[in-house]
């Protein structure tokens, strides 16, 4: 029995043990007016359900969830596993996390554990256990979420005794001799060589730079120590919850664990999504941060969308949307009037079968009591309640449509993200972020896209972009050796082994059996510092190519920038923005796939049978250019204003 219906639904967290009981009937009837149909509970609660060593107060929680059940909500009840308690912090102190300088992480906020602690590992299993035997069968509770937001405030990656014990295990696992493992690291190098796997430490606090190979290797087990953890709950709610969707909170661009890997265990992944502060926490320029200020950046929220749809093999949720000003970034501006609505609507345009808001109501104390809630601390209704209302009247349009396959496949690999992190060669050098521009600059040209892991099924795509994946696994490179789709790979693709060293045959290794290039030299240029073409220039990054091909770009003074052969393409810099889209158009065109250019800030999306446009700017933006001269709007107007969405009924975007 699944008991999740995929219609497209509202939600909201929800903390019944922050108010006062009598609130709690109030506050459900005035969820379900207001349109929303789920609630997330009990995430940070063990200190409430657990309030001593054994000792259970289930009363109130089982009271909360009655009183929603009652009002006719569902419930996604959580384990509350990312808040040890106090008394547990203290009965076995060695569960603490370590920094990367030798710190514990003290108690007095959140997520203060070691994922390779033995001991806190069984309590996760124990409270997990209890709280799903409690609930597990409960009509109310359609969904759980395990834990909350892996990798939040730096998490994954610890430093302990515990950690050191459980990486030396792992190793011995994998290389079984040490003398593979001396090899694979090429620990010859500045006399690393070990003896046994018990000299190993983890590759924090050395002189300087640890072994790029080491550090991989302690990414790739901090990331199955997450996933293992995760799978250890899910063990115990399929158990215990039997048809009930299982899911995780993942978060926008945290890359410290394969969200791809750990999704395996879940029915559906989620994300939480805060537009403004990822504006103002990231890379964007100064320029772009004051622009989007209100509205978010926008292809930050897409991005993630369609990420989280592959992480989650078709089905996602987002699990907490940004309802007003947040607390935590460096700035916090309250989004424009509208925005609550059109984040919503963006998220089901992409696929989401949830929105849910974070949080019902502003917390008055502790950390978060200056970020928003859909109700003020006074409990009157903040400016996203309007906006909740106002989607939920729209949610019929979306109702029995689904996802279309896009034209465009994008590959992204977590481990990716980890080599470029580990060996940057140049600063900020992020295969995520090469992956992000590319996305941008093809939803610029009006595309789809589908971002899928590099084990993802790439049959019927038209176009295949891997912007930047250092260890190309030869199964990919047969993949996309037998697709027909018009391929591109970005720098530092094929750069590596998977032991993080040069291929034999230099880069782009293996890849050279589909595109006859090498790179030869790797430089990375300082900002200002540019390489020009006749019309186009190349920063950043920038690789000299040997090659019999002749280039289809080149430098003013001859070296390539672009390589073609056959269907594959090998971009070896960061070229301006204007050329990468114009390098996608001709692909485009080669693949017989229609590109629309966009306005500046505007974005469409195709859902079903249904095309979306976005304005994502603070003014008034005229879209007639944009639509078939007799589309008819389901929503928004020609003359899209701040915040404004538009869709139409439409039949005919594929070429
Ligand atoms: C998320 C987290 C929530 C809350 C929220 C504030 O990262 O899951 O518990 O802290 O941010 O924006």
């Amino acid at each position: 029995m699944t008991l999740a219906t995929k219609s497209p639904r509202l939600g909201v967290c929800y903390y019944p043990e922050h108010w006062p009981r009598e609130w709690w009937v109030d506050d459900a009837a005035r969820m379900s007016a207001m349109g929303i149909a789920q609630v997330r509970i009990g995430e940070f609660a063990w200190s409430r359900i657990e309030p001593e060593r054994g000792r259970f107060e289930w009363e109130w929680l089982d009271e909360a969830v009655e009183v929603l059940h009652r009002a006719g909500l569902a419930i996604v009840m959580c384990t509350p596993t990312a808040t040890p308690p106090k008394w547990l912090v203290d009965a076995m102190p060695d569960m603490i996390a370590i920094d990367a300088v030798g710190k514990p992480r003290r108690f007095g906020s959140r997520r203060h554990y070691c994922f390779s602690h033995a001991g806190y590992r069984r309590e996760s299993q124990r409270i997990t256990r209890a709280v799903a035997e409690r609930y597990g069968r409960h009509p109310a509770v359609i969904a759980w979420q395990t834990d909350n937001e892996y990798g939040c405030h730096d998490t994954v990656l610890s430093w302990s005794p515990a950690a050191l014990a459980a990486f030396r295990r792992w190793l011995a696992e994998r290389y079984v001799d040490i003398d593979a493992l001396n090899s694979a690291w090429g620990n010859v190098f500045w006399s690393m060589e070990y003896r046994s796997f018990a000299e190993i430490d983890l590759p924090n606090l050395t002189v300087t730079e640890a072994n790029p190979a080491h550090v991989l290797d302690f990414r790739r087990f901090s990331s199955a120590k997450v996933k293992e953890f995760n799978r250890e709950q899910c063990r115990i709610l399929r158990e215990s919850s039997p048809g009930r969707d299982l899911t995780h909170n993942f978060m926008g661009f945290v890359t410290d664990f394969d969200h791809h890997d750990l999704a395996q265990d879940l029915d559906l992944a989620s994300w939480d999504s805060y537009p403004l502060g990822f504006l103002e926490q990231f890379w964007f320029s100064v320029e772009e941060k004051h622009r989007y200020a209100r509205q978010g950046h926008p292809d930050v929220s897409a991005f993630h969308h369609d990420l989280y749809r592959g992480v989650g093999r078709g089905r996602w949720w987002v699990m907490e949307q940004q309802p007003g000003p947040v607390n935590w970034a460096r700035h916090n501006p309250a989004p424009l009037p509208g925005m609550v609505r059109f984040w919503s609507l963006e998220a089901f345009a992409h696929g989401a079968e949830v929105v849910s808001y974070f949080r019902w109501q502003q917390a008055p104390f502790a950390q978060e009591q200056m970020h928003a809630g859909l109700l003020r601390p006074n409990r009157l209704d903040d400016v996203a309640a309007g906006e909740v209302r106002e989607t939920a009247a729209t949610l019929t349009h979306f109702a029995g449509a689904s996802s279309i396959k896009a034209d465009v496949a994008l590959i992204f690999d977590y481990q990716a993200e980890w080599m470029t992190a580990i060996q940057p060669q140049g600063v900020g050098f992020s295969a995520l972020r090469v992956c992000f521009e590319w996305y941008s600059a093809l939803r610029q040209l009006g595309l789809d896209i589908d971002i899928l892991p590099p084990s993802g099924d790439l049959s019927g795509y038209r176009i295949i972009v891997v912007p930047c994946l250092p260890a190309l696994p030869d199964a990919l490179i047969d993949k996309l050796r037998a697709v027909e789709a018009s391929v591109i790979h970005g720098p530092r693709t094929g750069s590596k082994t998977r032991h993080f060293s040069i291929p034999e045959n230099l880069p782009p290794g293996e890849l050279q059996s589909v595109l006859p290039i090498k790179v030869v030299r790797v430089e990375s240029l300082r900002e200002g510092l540019v390489e020009s073409g006749a019309d186009f220039s190349v920063s950043r990054w920038f690789e000299h190519v040997e090659s019999v091909l002749e280039p289809e770009l080149e430098l003013r003074d001859g070296r390539g920038v672009l390589f073609r052969h056959t269907r594959h393409r090998y971009l070896a810099g960061m070229v301006d923005p204007t050329t990468l889209q114009r390098i996608f158009r001709q692909m485009a065109s080669e693949a017989d796939v229609r590109v629309q250019t966009m306005p500046e800030g505007v974005r469409t999306r195709r859902f079903g049978n249904l095309r979306f446009v976005f304005n994502h700017l603070a003014e008034t933006i005229s879209i007639a250019d944009l639509l078939p001269d007799d589309a008819a709007l389901l929503l928004g107007t020609r003359e899209l204003g701040p915040a404004g969405v538009a869709a139409f009924s439409d039949h005919g975007i594929r070429k």
